[in-house]
C-alpha cells in the first residue's frame, strides 16, 4: 500500500472530468487500497480518485465512528434523490475550510463494488452528503464552487498565499 498525494485547491487537475471504469480489475483494487490508506491517514470520511490525480469514476467513503466500514462506489450514478439538507462540509483538497452546502437530503446511488458487482444503496444524513460531495469531484467540481463569489475569492486568496509560503 502507498500513501498518495492529495491535490490541493486550486490545482486545475481538480477540475478534470473522470471517465468510467471499464473493468474492475486488480489495478483498480490496488488503487482502492491506496486511496483507503490515504483517506484514513489524512484523516477524512471520503475521497474521490480525482483528488489523487486519477481521473476514473471511483469514490470511497467511510462515515462510521469506528473507521472500519469502507464503502466503495465505482461508476456511481444517483438514480433517485429527494429533500433538501444544508450541511457543513470540508474537503481534503481544501484543508481548513468548512462551509454549509445545500444538497439533496436522501439519495439512492447505483454503483459497482470492488469485485465489479452492481448494487444500489439508499442513504441519508452524513453518508448522503458525503457521496454527493465525492461524486462532484468526479465531475471536476469542488464544494467551494457552491459558495458565493465573495467567499470563493477569499478562499482562493488564502490558498494562493499558502502556496507562496511553501514554494
Ligand atoms: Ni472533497
Amino acid at each position: 500500500m502507498a500513501l498518495l498525494p492529495i491535490l490541493q485547491y486550486p490545482d486545475p487537475r481538480l477540475h478534470k472530468v473522470a471517465l468510467p471504469v471499464g473493468v474492475v480489475n486488480d489495478e483498480i483494487r490496488a488503487l482502492i487500497r491506496d486511496m483507503a490508506e490515504t483517506m484514513y491517514t489524512a484523516p477524512g470520511v471520503g475521497l474521490a480518485a480525482t483528488q489523487v490525480d486519477v481521473h476514473k469514476r471511483l469514490i470511497i467513503v467511510d462515515t462510521s465512528e469506528s473507521h472500519d466500514q469502507l464503502q466503495v462506489f465505482i461508476n456511481p450514478e444517483i438514480v433517485e434523490s429527494s429533500g433538501v439538507a444544508d450541511c457543513e462540509e470540508g474537503c481534503l483538497s481544501v484543508p481548513g475550510i468548512f462551509e454549509k452546502v445545500r444538497r439533496a437530503e436522501r439519495i439512492t446511488v447505483r454503483a459497482l463494488d470492488e469485485v465489479g458487482a452492481s448494487f444500489e444503496l439508499s442513504a441519508s444524513g452524513l453518508l448522503s452528503v458525503c457521496i454527493q460531495h465525492e461524486m462532484d469531484h468526479l465531475l471536476g467540481k469542488v464544494f467551494v464552487e457552491y459558495l458565493s463569489r465573495l467567499k470563493q475569492q477569499r478562499i482562493l486568496a488564502k490558498f494562493k498565499k499558502q502556496q507562496r509560503r511553501v514554494m
